[in-house]
């Protein structure tokens, strides 16, 4: 078994990738910090192998933080999907500067994804840090994870960020998408203000990391 890259190095790495050059707001343009990001991805390949060899899904891949990480990890393949033609320019620069090679992106709105992939593709791992679903986005938190879950191989394994204050909500849609959830940590994110309206520049919010396992 090769050694997994220490979770500083990846998030040294991250720290490097180019971010969002003008956040859509309505499309909830935020990064995934390098910290969050090497984070859920170290505890996603250390504590449960779900990376290394593994066909990944980047749901809302954004400049792919998340996806480059995945590979760093040792992904097999990963796919990023996103619906903003401006962002998947910034993630192919980024893939480009690190040179890595089994990263491919589509510019798809994931409303469209299942009927895009025709049900062949099927991934053993999806990743995602969605639009947190508030004001013009309601109800995409779980969109996004319901097409997550439709593009999973049989032993497929979801992870995503979600706000704390849905998480008795997820554990109600869980029990109806026939997964396994576990909230693996809340974590404090650092929102840029203008996705909260806010006086200052950032507001730290309360978000769960979740694991959804398929049964
Ligand atoms: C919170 S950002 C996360 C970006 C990136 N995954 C990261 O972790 O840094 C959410 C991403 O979802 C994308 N997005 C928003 N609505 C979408 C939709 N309907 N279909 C696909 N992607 C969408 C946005 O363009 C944005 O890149």
């Amino acid at each position: 078994m090769s050694k997994i890259m220490k979770r500083k190095e990846l998030e040294q790495h991250l720290q490097d990738l180019e971010g969002f050059s003008s956040p859509k707001i309505l499309l909830e343009q935020y990064e995934t910090r390098a910290h969050i990001a090497s984070c859920m991805l170290h505890t996603i390949e250390s504590a449960y192998g779900d990376l290394s060899q593994k066909t990944v899904l980047d749901l809302g891949s954004g400049c792919s933080a998340l996806g480059i990480g995945a590979a760093m990890l040792g992904a097999s393949y990963v796919l990023g999907v996103d619906i903003d033609a401006d962002a998947l320019e910034i993630a192919s620069t980024n893939i480009d500067s690190f040179e890595i090679s089994n990263i491919e992106l589509l510019q798809c709105d994931v409303r469209k994804l299942t009927q895009i992939l025709h049900g062949k593709f099927k991934f053993d791992t999806v990743i995602m840090n969605p639009p947190f679903g508030t004001k013009h986005n309601k109800g995409l938190d779980s969109l996004f994870v319901e097409v997550g879950l439709s593009c999973l191989s049989d032993k497929g394994v979801l992870y995503s960020l979600h706000k704390s204050s849905t998480r008795d909500y997820f554990y109600k849609k869980a029990v109806g998408w026939k997964v396994e959830p576990c909230v693996l940590a809340q974590l404090r994110y650092d929102l840029p203000a203008t996705y909260k309206f806010h006086g200052k520049n950032s507001v730290d919010i309360e978000v769960d990391f979740w694991r959804f396992q398929k049964k």
